[in-house]
């Protein structure tokens, strides 16, 4: 059985340069590459998405300093984002249902305290594909915290015991240096040492509004919650037609990282 965690980033599916843009032909493609997956594999999929040009805009409005308004206005952003993905992913015939992201996770200093998994579980025992988001939600120190799909997504993999967990990513993959030159600084499997380098040294940043650190993040978070060493980490672009479906069934990507905890 293929147990696949899917994030899905921000950046592929809405403009994140453009306050509440959606990239509906990306989107619309995505979604019918997974629907044919979804109908050629029998694959167990928990997607998350980002926040893009929704949830970021709206919480580099309140610069850290979250208020009750910040909680309702964030939140209002990723369920309206949340829902028109939903409702592409229906349109295609794939049974997405939302997880609502600030019932399933409290933080404590910014990190998962108390974590109600069961809905997701019964989702996926019911043949439903469970769909998250980054969302704020709340925190049992600092009132309320950003929860980044980059979170969730290594989280729930390692969870669930899944033994895949894959990013659909607006570029490549992680480079060896930023700006990168060519794809020839595209590294293709990213072992534990370099991870370390990469984790101490790097300067990469996401572009436009980015208030959860792009790739590092994505990184440190992989580190803090895999543990699973059998568990297949792999970065690809989203943007290429076709890799999502072929990340999907397992088919070969050329251009990816493949991250080894
Ligand atoms: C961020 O989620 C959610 C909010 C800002 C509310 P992510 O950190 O997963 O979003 P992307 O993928 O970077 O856009």
């Amino acid at each position: 059985m293929r147990e696949i965690v899917l994030k899905i980033g921000g950046s592929v599916i809405t403009d994140k340069t453009k306050p509440f843009t959606l990239r509906k032909h990306v989107l619309n493609r995505i979604a019918s590459e997974i629907a044919k997956a979804l109908s050629e594999e029998n694959i167990k999929l928990v997607l998350v998405h980002g926040g893009g040009s929704f949830g970021h805009f709206v919480a580099s409005r309140y610069k850290d300093k979250f208020t009750p308004r910040a909680f309702i206005e964030i939140h209002e952003a990723m369920e309206r984002l949340n829902k028109t993905i939903t409702s592409c992913l229906l349109k295609h015939g794939i049974d997405a249902v939302p997880i609502n992201t600030q019932l399933t996770f409290i933080l404590k200093n910014k990190e998962p305290y108390k974590v109600f998994l069961d809905p997701i579980i019964n989702a996926l025992k019911r043949n439903l594909v469970p769909i998250l988001y980054g969302d704020i939600v709340f925190d049992a120190t600092k009132k309320f915290s950003i929860l980044s799909g980059d979170t969730i997504a290594p989280y729930i993999a390692s969870k669930l015991n899944f033994n895949n967990l894959f990013y659909a990513i607006n570029v490549n993959g992680v480079y060896k240096r930023y700006p990168p030159k060519s794809d020839k600084d595209l590294i293709e499997v990213l072992n534990q040492n370099m991870l370390s380098n990469i984790l101490e040294h790097s300067r990469v940043k996401a572009r436009g509004i980015d208030v959860t650190g792009g790739m590092v993040n994505k990184l440190l978070e992989i580190v803090k919650w895999v543990k699973i060493k059998k568990m297949k980490i792999m970065m690809f672009n989203a943007l290429k037609p076709g890799y999502v479906y072929r990340a999907l069934t397992y088919k070969n990507i050329p251009k990816k990282t493949i991250v080894k905890v």
